[in-house]
């Protein structure tokens, strides 16, 4: 890989356009809009999301989770409270949240505040979960060293034998967030890099809503 076949990818944004006249006031009700489309375009993982946090020496770090619900206007995702993510919302609950939905040439940039949601709401969706995904958050120390592949799999095999569907039960440590947004921006790409970038800004409990240039 050399840099001049990096440089040469090269696309034009041309399939839609977003402006200040057509998004709705309320940028939950924009972010269905956008969601319910990206689904209908069968973009792949449409709920995909990069979930950045910030480590007790400020250094971030970004990794993928599941948008599993909008609640009362946050966004709702599951891990593992005692993961890396974990302890460093623990120390500080600032997130942000970016959706990348190529086929529409659409980002979508969240910013706000994390907070777990309670072991009875956790409980709720790890039920709904299909069997061996909840073997396998049992058998997983989410970020934790582990000597080799082996390891996993002989511990999801033991946890196999011990339950049977329907009684794994949650695993303390298992459950979920939710982010109540305080930023938003919606991205169209256009041509000639002249993208439309729409951001809504929180202030007291309306939404401020302004056009960034590109
Ligand atoms: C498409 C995709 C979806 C994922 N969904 C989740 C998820 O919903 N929850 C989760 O804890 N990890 C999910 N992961 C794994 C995370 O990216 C990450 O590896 C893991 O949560 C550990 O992160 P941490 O060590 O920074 O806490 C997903 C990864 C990918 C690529």
């Amino acid at each position: 890989m050399n840099k001049e076949q990096l440089q040469k990818l090269r696309e034009n944004y041309s399939k839609h356009s977003l402006d200040e006249s057509d998004v709705n006031y309320d940028p939950i009700i924009q972010f269905e809009s956008w969601m319910k489309e990206a689904m209908n375009a069968e973009v792949p993982e449409p709920n995909a999301m990069t979930l950045s946090t910030v480590d007790a020496n400020n250094k971030p770090h970004s990794r993928v989770v599941l948008l599993k619900g909008i609640e009362e206007g946050d966004f709702v995702f599951y891990t593992n409270w005692q993961s890396e993510k974990g302890s460093e919302i623990e120390q500080n609950p600032n997130t942000a949240l970016c959706f990348l939905w190529l086929e529409l040439e659409r980002q979508v940039r969240i910013e706000g505040i994390a907070e777990k949601l309670s072991q009875e709401e956790s409980e709720e969706y790890f039920k709904k979960r299909p069997y061996k995904s909840q073997i396998g958050a049992l058998a997983s120390n989410q970020s934790s060293v582990v000597p080799n592949r082996e390891f996993l799999e002989k511990r999801f095999e033991e946890l196999e034998e011990k339950y049977t569907e329907g009684d794994v039960p949650k695993p303390e440590s298992w459950g979920g967030y939710r982010v109540k947004p305080e930023v938003l921006e919606f991205w169209q790409g256009r041509r000639s890099r002249l993208h439309d970038r729409i951001k809504y800004e929180k202030v007291g409990n309306k939404w401020d809503i302004k056009r960034l240039s590109p």
